[in-house]
């Protein structure tokens, strides 16, 4: 019974900590210190908080692997959602702050940027994930429930290349994301995958 309340106030704790950014950020628009462009300002930072989520929602099997603490797979389902929620508000920024809501401005604004279409799909691809991610569907799936949710690999190249796009000019902080990516994708492979519980033996006895 301890245990299970420990567990929860984890849970509770992750919760709290992934709605901070959010909260922060609102916050900032609020007192008008969030620049000349707030809506600008929401529609960037909660890009990267959206960035964030995904690359956290991926360490976390190769972390399991690490420790086997159980702590990281019980936020797994969370955090996904979070990734979900936050690509979600971002395209609602995009949509209340770039477009005003015409929604004939976006066949324009398609051309002219067209990193729009990819982080489009990424944001329906991390739709039908979050759609999926419940017991139910995981029943359903069955076997076809961890090749269907491998493809949010996909989906974070297409985030980065959506990323890519928007910069250009300073590559810097891009390069940090994508290398980032690349440390995770890496404890994947399988000759990475199979020396992770050996590391944790290591870890454990010195
Ligand atoms: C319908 C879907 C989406 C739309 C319309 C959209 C739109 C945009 C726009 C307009 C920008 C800013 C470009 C500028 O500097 O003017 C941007 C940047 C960005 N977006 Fe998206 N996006 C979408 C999906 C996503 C998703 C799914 C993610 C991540 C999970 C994401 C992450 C980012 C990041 C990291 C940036 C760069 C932020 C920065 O430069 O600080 N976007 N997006």
């Amino acid at each position: 019974m301890a245990a299970q309340r420990v567990w929860l106030l984890w849970r509770v704790g992750v919760f709290l900590a992934a709605l901070t950014p959010l909260l922060f950020w609102s916050g900032q628009v609020a007192i008008n210190a969030a620049g000349p462009e707030p809506g600008r300002y929401l529609l960037l930072n909660i890009g990267i908080g959206a960035l964030w989520m995904l690359l956290l929602t991926l360490s976390l099997t190769p972390l399991t692997k690490l420790t086997r603490w159980k702590g990281f797979a019980l936020i797994r389902r969370q955090l996904g959602l979070w990734t979900l929620a936050y690509a979600t508000l971002h395209m609602l920024c995009y949509a209340l702050f770039i477009l005003g809501l015409n929604w004939a401005l976006l066949g324009s604004e398609i051309i002219k940027r067209p990193y729009i279409i990819v982080g489009m799909i990424a944001l329906i691809g991390l739709a039908v994930l979050g759609a999926t991610s419940n017991r139910w569907a995981m029943k359903r799936l069955g076997k076809r429930w961890k090749p269907l949710h491998k493809f949010s690999y996909v989906i974070l190249g297409l985030v980065l290349l959506h990323f890519f796009w928007v910069v250009r000019a300073d590559m810097r902080e891009w390069a940090i994301y994508a290398a980032i990516a690349a440390l995770i994708m890496a404890t994947r492979l399988p000759p990475v995958a199979r020396t992770l519980p050996k590391l944790r033996h290591r870890l454990s006895r010195t």
